[in-house]
Formats: structure tokens, sequence, C-alpha cells
């Protein structure tokens, strides 16, 4: 019985071995650091050949979702998600907190509802079955992603972990679901009744109705079709995972770059005060305001790359820098390397936000500083990244002192689905008192 299975192991390895080593041998030549799991994504990302029609309509579709019109009416619900943060955090009463768990509830409380309308309360809830599944799935598809084994459906199937991973999927499902139909029922009775139940947001007293961005979704038309309930689940499933991690992620090496450099904490409290933002809510201008703030952040998505490696397969013969890459196989590209070549940042291994105001004078060549990737494919949310961050930043300065729980501690950093500490964030808030 035993030799039957490894046997039956040894083919499956020789099938997948034969069947990905060209793409493997490219993977390998691209320099920079080693992603780990570099077998893993070479396998996830053949497994996306582009389909390009598809994605190209569908993209024109959910484009108009991430207007920025529709993104400032966004502002008030985060920042309520914000205030729950900063009470989770004044909880800790100066005690060290690993700050991520918190971090990843915040941003899936914020996403879920600025994208559904939902209230997910994962940050008062912490047990939330829903809250669990997005951690479960995003754990389990990271683990199927580095073994390579399991990249084969018909292994994967007959696992514990793909039972586990679809017992996940039924319950986010379930829930995108229920919204998409409680919506749908809304859009119908404002249709006919003229009754406006999206959720309601408050800016000077003047109560708004919030758009989200199910609503684009459930509005738009591709070829004079509207988007079927499965394509819209997917859809929404897309922006809820992709932008979840790397905005939690991204705001994790915020607040450990606020704790380890305490000077650009100063600045940035010198900002929030200059602009009396002590106590004022924030609005898209508001934040446009805040220019120091603005070249933090840049600096932090540069310092710390938090999607460190994508790739791009080539439909035709490509030449790039001079060498020619044949058709349909998987090209890397080093977003972690090109953000810390000293071509083109000087000293790249300091952290220096003042670097981008002379780099805004002597302008850096294309697709070189490229956080949120480049060309068709960049990321479609990051003005609604952006604006998380800004958001939970100053509502987090104007509250904390953040602190190192061990200044001597160094993070040793691993690229997975997004660019991790391995120790975690290890953190201290201490109540802070402002003028202004
Ligand atoms: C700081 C936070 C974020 C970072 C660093 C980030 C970075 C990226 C990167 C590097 C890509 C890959 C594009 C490529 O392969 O060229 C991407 C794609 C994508 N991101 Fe983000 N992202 C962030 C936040 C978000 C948010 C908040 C959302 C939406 C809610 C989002 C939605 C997407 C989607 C849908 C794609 C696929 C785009 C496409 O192929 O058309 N991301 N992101």
């Amino acid at each position: 019985m035993s030799l039957v299975l490894i046997l039956f192991l040894t083919c499956a390895l020789c099938y997948f071995i034969r069947a990905k080593w060209q793409i493997y041998a490219v993977g390998r030549r691209i320099p920079g650091p080693w992603a780990l799991p570099l077998v893993g994504n070479v396998q996830m990302l053949d497994k996306l050949k582009p389909e390009c029609k598809h994605w190209e309509t569908h993209r024109r579709a959910l484009s108009p979702a991430f207007h920025p019109h529709i993104l400032s009416g966004f502002t008030p619900a985060i920042a309520r998600y914000g205030d729950e943060l900063v009470r989770k955090l004044r909880a800790t009463a100066g005690m060290p907190i690993e700050v991520r768990e918190c971090l990843f509830a915040c941003t899936l409380d914020a996403i879920i509802e600025t994208s559904m309308g939902k209230q997910l309360n994962s940050l008062t809830d912490p047990h939330n079955r829903y809250t669990h599944a997005f951690h479960k799935t995003s754990e389990l598809l990271f683990k199927r992603m580095i073994n390579p084994l399991l990249g084969l459906d018909f292994i994967f199937r007959r696992t514990k972990m793909c039972r586990e991973l679809y017992a996940s999927l039924a319950v986010i499902n379930e829930l995108m679901i229920s919204v998409i139909d409680a919506r749908v029922e809304a859009l119908q009775l404002q249709a006919e009744f003229g009754l406006d139940l999206s959720p309601a947001t408050s800016e000077n007293g003047i109560r708004k109705q919030r758009r989200t961005l199910l609503d684009t979704l459930l509005t738009a038309e591709i070829d004079g079709q509207k988007l079927t309930r499965a394509e819209i689940c997917d859809e929404v499933n897309t922006f809820v995972f992709a932008g979840v991690d790397t905005t939690t992620a991204a705001m994790c090496f915020v607040l450990y770059s606020l704790g380890k450099y305490p000077a650009e904490q100063q600045k940035l409290i010198a900002e929030i005060e200059e602009y009396s933002l002590r106590y004022a809510d924030l609005t898209v201008d508001a934040l446009n305001r805040l220019e120091y703030l603005d070249l933090f952040i840049k600096e932090v998505l540069r310092y710390y790359t938090v999607v460190p490696l994508t790739g791009r397969q080539t439909t035709t013969d490509t030449v790039i820098g001079g060498r020619r890459y044949c058709a349909d196989i998987t090209l890397w590209i080093n977003l972690y390397g090109l953000a810390h070549d000293e071509k083109y940042f000087e000293s790249p291994e300091l952290f220096r936000p003042m670097r981008f105001v002379n780099t805004q004078n002597e302008r850096l060549p294309a697709y070189v500083y490229i956080p949120f990737s480049g060309g068709p494919h960049i990321c479609i949310g990051r003005k609604y990244a952006l604006l998380i961050m800004k958001i939970l930043t100053v509502q987090i300065l104007r509250n904390f002192e953040v602190q190192l729980s061990n200044p001597n501690e160094v993070l040793v950093l691993q690229a997975q689905m997004v660019l991790k500490s391995l120790q975690g964030f290890n953190l201290i808030f201490t109540p802070r008192t402002m003028e202004g």
C-alpha cells in the first residue's frame, strides 16, 4: 500500500516538475530578495492565465466604484472604525500589544462596510464567524500557495485543508449573498417608491446617502447586461481579499515606523497641530493638506514594499533590457528590489520621507516607485487604501504616542502573500495630550 503511495507521489512530482520547469527556471533568474515560496508563487500565477477580455470588461465596470467622489463619502465610516480602534488601544493602558490582529479587524470592518454597507463588527466581536472565515481563508490560501503538491487540484481536493477552505468560503459566500440580496431589494424599493435605503452618513450635520462599491456593481452593465449575482460575489471577494491583507500590512508598517522613528512622529504631530486637526472631522480636503503625512506614507510603502513581487505573463515574444523572452512565460517584477535600488534611491537603507520631495523635482524614471504596481493592472484600490491609512494614522497619532515595545528588536521580514514581520508588530500606545 505504502509502495503504491510512494510511486503515485513520485509520478505526481515528476509531472509537476515537468509542467512547471520552464517557468520556474525563468523565475529563479530574477534578482533581489529570495521570495521563499517562489515555486508556489510561480505556480499560482501560472493558474491565473490572463483572460484578457473578461478582465478588461470587469475592470471597466469596477473602476467607477473607486472614483474619488465615492471614496470621499467613506471617510465618516472609516473614522468610526478608527475611533473603535483607538478605544481598543486605549484599553491596553500602556502595556505592549501585538497590533496586527486589531488592525486586521479594523481594516476588514472598514472595507466591508464601505464596500457592501454591512457592519461586521470584528473589532468589538473578535469571535464573529465571518471574521474567522476571512482569516482562515487567507491562511489556507497561503498554505496552498507555498506547497507545490497542493497546487494539483486532484491532490488538494482530497485534503482536510480543502474541506476547511470550502467551509470558510461557504460562510463568506453566505454573507455576500445575504448582503447582495438585501441591497437589490433596497434598490428596487428605491426605484419603485423613491425610498432611499442607502447607508447614511452625516457631514456638517447634513445627512448624506452613501453609495457603496456594491451599488456600483449592481448598477453596472457589461455589453448591455447586468452582472450576475455570482459575478458580483466574485468581484466583491476579489477586492475584499486584495484589500484587507495589504492595507493591514501597510498599516502595521506605518505604526512600526512611528515607533521606530520618534522624530518622524514629532513632525507628523506638528503638522496635525498646524492644521488644527486635533478634534476636527477628517475630510478628504483636510487630509490632503497633510503633506508630510503623504511623504511619510510614501516612504513606508517604499521601505516596506507590502507586495514585494508581482508577475506578468508574456503573450508574445518580448524584449526587455535587450533580452528576449519567449511567449507564455511568467516574468517576475521585483518591487522590493526596485524600491531598494541605490541607482534610483540614494541610501535606500535609510528611512527618509523627504527623499520624495527631491524625487518630485527630479522625477524618478517611470515604473521605479511602484508599491501599487503599474500599467493596466495597477492596484484599483490604491486611493482607497491611502485614504484608510491616512485616517487611521491621524487618529492614532492624535490619541497616542507610539513606541516600540523593544527598541533593540530587529524586524525579520518575510515575503508571504504580503510582506510580514515574523515576530509581529509589538508596540506600546501611551495616551497623548495635544494642543489645538
Ligand atoms: C496599501 C495597500 C495596498 C497595496 C500595497 C496594494 C498593492 C497591489 C498590487 C502590487 C497589486 C498587483 C497589481 C499587479 O500585479 O500589477 C494590486 C492589485 C489589486 N488590488 Fe491592491 N493594494 C492595496 C490595497 C488595495 C485595496 C484597499 C483594494 C480594494 C479594496 C485593492 C484591490 C486590488 C485589486 C482588485 C487588484 C487587482 C487589480 C487588477 O488586476 O485589475 N488593493 N494591489
